[in-house]
């Protein structure tokens, strides 16, 4: 870690999805004076760095991550003018603006896009990739990530443009030298009016096999197959490397670059610090695969593969949520009798662990999936695409419609719940998305008062985080309590140390006796609703945190 870079340990980052956090005109859609009523929140929790989801010039088809104007913010979001009270009252209170940026494709009706399709030899006929059909039909046989084709015909052209997300979304062409300094001079840009750090969006694609060559995994249910090498391609590096040296190294920006990484040591090669290219790195797993495969045992040895990656050169991002992710209290705890005891559980493993915890607006409540009655009140094109695919393969209806409840992105999108009033006092008008019926139970407002609450235990958290450097610099050590749904860790800093035990189940666990030989105090526990820690034998999801004794 580059010594200028330290402040990034002492991060804690909250990341507003800015179209379900606060809508302040009524029209259903949350907007930035909403986001700007509502910063009291953040720092109340504590939290002093804010990444904004993307607020860009955008016609909304993958709800801003189709950028149709970088240097301009999105009309129903509000105005330039807006954001920069927003950045104004951010530092006021010393949070710490994180832009989301999403340079890997573009809108369809981004001015460059509009000029590339227009014919072959215009002066922005390279930002894009476009290709000569291949016996009348598409270059290549590869799928979309958000359905059908991964490449669309453009008659103007008489050539087909590469799209790995919707159509709506062409990749940017990286191999164009222009086109790099056009992003790099916009992103400084950003950097100049006063951004602290950026997230970047899907950055393990940028650089393309200029061949194309036909995937051969087996086809989707649509015909097509997803590319079987895209990721993290050496030139892909050279890029994120480049940008790093342009814009992230001369403004001191802290940087967490959203990849696709399927080993821990490809995850590496975008954050050791030698690389010189990214602070923290997002791994993304398409939320089926990460239902499938996940057990805490798997959360604890990939929490450890990383962190022996890179112990002394690089750091981690920690999170179990985003905006692409179901609910983690849904997925990864219990969203039933034990909702409140595990939410605050997955909060104590993720903030004890070492790296920038993040919170994705709604877990400081424990707010949980959604189950709409039927697919037309999910928005997600990815959602609507999975649904699809499941229905094209044979699928019963209403079996793909139970998959994608449990899958679908529109879990993390319904809007915040601040109160108990209509609409959760998201909206006065109608919400763009429906509002999670459980408001009246899971809000801000009811949480704020209640010292036990879901909210009370970030707060703590975050609070013991600041004042302990075990926590936010100290060594991890995994401890052996011999069963694998009880995960034990330490941590530890120039005599300072803490010990944490989690059980992530819904069966009792005994802490082995000689694992609580250090143990001192009791600095918090998920059943503090109940009598807090009474003993070794942890009840279902109950997580404690102790002092080790001097
Ligand atoms: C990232 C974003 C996701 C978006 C995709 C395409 O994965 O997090 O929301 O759909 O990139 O931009
Ligand atoms: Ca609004």
């Amino acid at each position: 870690m580059q010594p200028s870079k330290d402040w990034i340990k002492d991060l804690v980052i909250y990341q507003i999805y800015p179209r379900s956090f606060c809508d302040s005109n009524g029209d259903g859609i949350g907007d930035l004076p909403g986001i700007l009523s509502k910063l009291d929140h953040l720092s109340d929790l504590g939290v002093n760095a804010l990444w904004l989801s993307p607020v860009y010039r955008s016609p909304n088809d993958d709800n801003g991550y189709d950028i149709s104007g970088y240097q301009e913010i999105m009309e129903e979001f509000g105005t330039m003018e807006d954001w920069d009270r927003l950045r104004n009252a951010c530092r006021e209170r010393g949070i710490k603006i994180i832009m989301d940026m999403v340079v890997n494709h573009s809108s369809d009706e981004h001015p460059w896009f509009i000029e590339s399709r227009s014919s072959r030899d215009n002066p922005k006929s390279e930002y894009y990739i476009w290709r000569d059909p291949v016996d009348g039909h598409e270059p290549n046989n590869w799928a979309s990530c958000f359905g059908g084709s991964a490449w669309e015909f453009v008659p103007e052209r008489g050539q087909y443009y590469f799209h790995y997300f919707s159509k709506k979304q062409p990749d940017l062409n990286w191999a164009c030298p222009e086109l790099r300094e056009e992003i790099f001079s916009m992103m400084d840009w950003w950097v100049q009016k006063g951004v602290e750090g950026f997230r970047v969006d899907a950055i393990s694609y940028l650089d393309k096999p200029q061949d194309f060559p036909d995937s051969k995994l087996p086809p989707r249910p649509d015909g097509y197959s997803f590319p079987d090498y895209l990721s993290g391609r050496p030139g892909t590096h050279a890029y994120i490397r480049e940008m790093n040296r342009r814009v992230y190294a001369p403004g001191n920006v802290m940087t967490v670059g959203e990849v696709s990484a399927p080993t821990v040591e490809e995850l590496g090669n975008y954050v050791r610090t030698e690389r010189e290219e990214f602070d923290m790195a997002i791994p993304f797993v398409p939320p089926i695969d990460e239902i499938n495969s996940w057990s805490p045992e798997k959360l604890r040895n990939d929490a450890w593969e990383s962190y022996i990656l890179m112990p002394k050169d690089g750091w981690w991002a920690r999170f179990l949520s985003n905006h692409d992710k179901p609910r983690q209290v849904s997925l990864y705890g219990d969203d039933g009798e034990y909702w409140e005891a595990s939410a605050k559980l997955l909060a104590m493993f993720i903030h004890t662990l070492p790296g920038t915890p993040f919170i994705y607006q709604g877990e400081e409540i424990g707010m949980t999936n959604v189950s709409f009655p039927s697919i037309e009140d999910y928005d997600d094109l990815s959602t609507r695409d999975n649904y699809n695919q499941y229905i094209l393969s044979g699928m019963d209806p209403r079996r793909a419609l139970s998959l994608v409840r449990l899958e679908s992105r529109d879990n993390a999108r319904t809007p915040m719940q601040w109160d108990s009033s209509e609409n959760a006092g998201f909206t006065a008008g109608r919400p763009w998305l429906k509002v999670n019926p459980n408001y009246t139970k899971i809000n801000v407002e009811a949480q704020k008062q209640d010292p036990r609450s879901v909210y009370s235990c970030y707060k703590k958290l975050i609070t013991m985080r600041g004042k302990s450097a075990a926590l936010s610099r100290g060594d991890l050590r995994f401890l052996d309590a011999g069963c694998p749904e009880l995960i034990g860790l330490a941590r530890s800093f120039e005599g300072e140390g803490l010990l944490v035990f989690l059980n992530f189940s819904k069966e009792s666990h005994t802490i082995p006796a000689g694992l609580l030989e250090s143990a001192g105090d009791v600095l918090m526990s998920s059943y503090d609703r109940e009598d807090g820690y009474r003993g070794p034998e942890l009840r279902p999801y109950e997580a404690v945190i102790f002092k080790i004794k001097a």
